[in-house]
């Protein structure tokens, strides 16, 4: 029976109401109703800024690490122990945890069983650091470091359990895989077998090798994981003239010291120039089945995904939030052609490729308008959806990284993280929805769709916060932040008591231009969206990005990334930080890390 958005509002209160009824929860879509607030209470005493190499978090709380780079996913007979010399081979890496690890999601374990003490997680290893792989870093090069490195991106899929409150990686466990750059991923949509797709090793444009630059994360309501491919251009020598779409995206002869197409040629975009096409696309991943290979869904366009955030509407179809990370790019939405199939999991497996993908246009009088990409050849549209948006008239935006839906009121908030280019040079000036120049602080957006419906056409739109210090002079530093300063947001979350969780990732930004003393590391706070004052919750290594956080459903367990300790402009990351292992001749590693309060209560508040 199909219940009206009021009903099932009403249904999540009386839930909410009821201490968190877990088990009722079970049949409901995992991603619209979580036992959902709309008024949290936080109850935590934020914590200062800091610059320590340590993660810091608020009395009464705890944080342990989990799962870091290298250690061992638990494939069943094959679970090689780190070594710290990062003398590890490519065949160790390719079942040991993959590096700067990113967008996560929790799934219980049974499935559906809404279990909050034993579950699967699912993460993003965004990208690879040469020289902390090697040994010797970069002063050899071979086809085994090559694959090493392709080893190290991708996704981990874990079991993880708590007993009384500690939580470890079960080994071995018949559901831990890795997905990386030598995966076979099918792809799936209008660009499935597309002449932009086909490649020498490839002629039918259907099967991939790899999923690599996977940043933010997205989630279905049937339980499968959505991986989004971001700055996948890093891993590419493009020496030849370069066309105006890969030059968008930032393809470049040196590439970024990847190295890979010494080894592997596909990686050799003026060689191959269709390989190029075959990333930057959302990945449906199913962490229950590991047999199931990885699809690209490219119904959801082409760009450089930060996350692909579900929100169901009263009619079953789900509308995916998209951001592209780039200066400059836009806002996107996919909504589904049909209803999702509570009933029947396998029902819901082509349910991504069949849809309406748009742009967003965000209007002076506050109004919004979902723009439709369609008409005509919709593989080439998929593939160049930037080109498609801005034909459409879409907005230029300031990074859009990760978009959020809150579960209860279906209020979405967006983070434009920064663009100091704006209004730089012959750049493009401020506009309504992105109205600083030189935007090195950030800001975030939130949207209404009309009726609350995620499959509208239009919205309205507000300015939720300018990121900043508001001691400090504007045009881009002062902002209008309440409670604790932050700058350059990137991670959003609304749990499911409605508190807004804020992750920043201040090293394009605030690093540039030397303010990086004022904020301190880079950190997570927690923000009632009624009353916009944010506290401060956790503080991170030297030189990290907080990233990808998810809490189990009763909400008593929070699961956070620290991605890239160490990370400098001029040096290695090995003489910034040592975290988490503090070993005098070790190297810093990206890492899960596991969140509790000392008295077992809810996160937050
Ligand atoms: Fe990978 Fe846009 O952050
Ligand atoms: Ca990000
Ligand atoms: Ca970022
Ligand atoms: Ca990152």
């Amino acid at each position: 029976m199909r219940r009206t958005f009021s009903e099932v509002l009403q249904a999540r209160r009386a839930l909410l109401q009821g201490a968190l009824a877990v088990p009722a929860l079970a049949a409901l879509p995992a991603c619209a109703t979580r036992p959902a607030g709309v008024s949290p209470v936080i109850g935590f005493a934020p914590i200062a800024a800091s610059r320590e190499d340590a993660l810091r978090v608020p009395p009464g709380y705890e944080a342990s690490v989990l799962f870091r780079w290298g250690d061992p996913v638990g494939v069943p007979g094959a679970m090689p122990a780190f070594r710290m010399d990062a003398s590890n081979s490519a065949a160790e890496q390719a079942v040991q945890a993959g590096m700067h690890h990113d967008g996560m999601h929790f799934y219980p374990l049974p499935p559906g069983s809404g279990r909050s003490d034993h579950g699967l997680l699912a993460l993003n290893h965004e990208y690879a650091d040469v020289r902390l792989m090697h040994t010797d870093e970069q002063n050899t090069w071979s086809a085994e470091k090559v694959m090493k490195s392709q080893h190290a991106v991708g996704v981990s899929v874990i079991e993880v359990r708590s007993r009384d409150g500690r939580w470890q990686v079960v080994r071995p466990s018949k559901y831990a895989r890795r997905a990386h750059a030598r995966t076979p991923c099918r792809v799936a949509g209008p660009a499935a077998g597309h002449a932009l797709l086909r490649t020498e090793a490839d002629p039918a444009g259907r099967t991939v090798l790899g999923t690599f630059g996977g940043c933010a994360h997205g989630w279905t309501p049937w339980g499968t994981y959505l991986s989004c491919e971001e700055n996948f251009q890093s891993m590419f020598v493009d020496r030849g003239a370069l066309p105006p779409e890969r030059r968008r995206f930032g393809f470049s002869a040196a590439g970024r010291g990847y190295r890979w197409h010494e080894h592997d040629e596909r990686f050799d975009a003026a060689r191959h120039p269709n390989e190029t096409n075959r990333f930057g696309w959302v990945v449906e991943i199913d962490p229950y089945d590991p047999s199931w290979a990885p699809v690209k869904r490219t119904a959801l366009g082409r760009m450089k995904h930060e996350g692909a955030a579900c929100s169901v509407g009263a009619d079953g179809r789900l509308a995916i939030y998209m951001g592209d990370d780039q200066a400059f790019e836009h806002v996107y939405k996919f909504v589904t052609a049909r209803p999702w199939n509570a009933r029947d999991r396998a029902a819901n497996r082509d349910l991504l490729d069949a849809g309406t993908l748009y742009a967003a246009r965000f209007n002076a009088d506050g109004t919004g308008d979902w723009l439709p990409l369609a008409g005509g050849d919709q593989g080439e549209i998929v593939v160049k959806a930037r080109f498609a948006a801005d034909a459409a008239g879409a907005t230029r935006m300031d990074r859009p990284e990760w978009i959020v839906p809150h579960p209860v009121t279906r209020a979405v908030y967006c983070a434009c993280t920064n663009n100091a280019a704006r209004g730089a040079g012959k750049n493009e000036g401020p506009n309504p929805a992105n109205r600083r120049p030189n935007n090195v602080m950030g800001h975030i957006l939130r949207w209404r769709e009309a009726g609350d419906d995620p499959a509208a056409t239009s919205f309205r739109w507000e300015l939720f916060a300018e990121a900043g210090d508001p001691a400090r002079p504007e045009p881009h530093k002062k902002g209008n932040i309440s409670g604790d300063i932050f700058g350059s947001p990137d991670g959003l979350w609304i749990d499911s008591m409605g508190t807004l969780w804020v992750q920043t990732d201040m090293s394009g930004g605030l690093m540039n231009q030397g303010d990086h003393a004022n904020f301190g590391n880079n950190q997570m706070l927690a923000c009632d969206p009624a009353t916009r004052v944010y506290r401060r919750f956790l503080t991170g290594p030297s030189g990290c990005e907080i990233t990808g956080f998810h809490t189990t459903p009763d909400n008593r367990t929070a699961f956070v990334n620290i991605q890239h300790p160490g990370e400098g402009w001029q040096t290695s990351p090995r003489q910034v930080s040592n975290w988490p292992d503090y070993d005098p001749g070790g190297r810093p590693r990206s890492a899960t890390v596991v969140i509790r309060r000392k008295d077992g209560g809810i996160i937050g508040t």
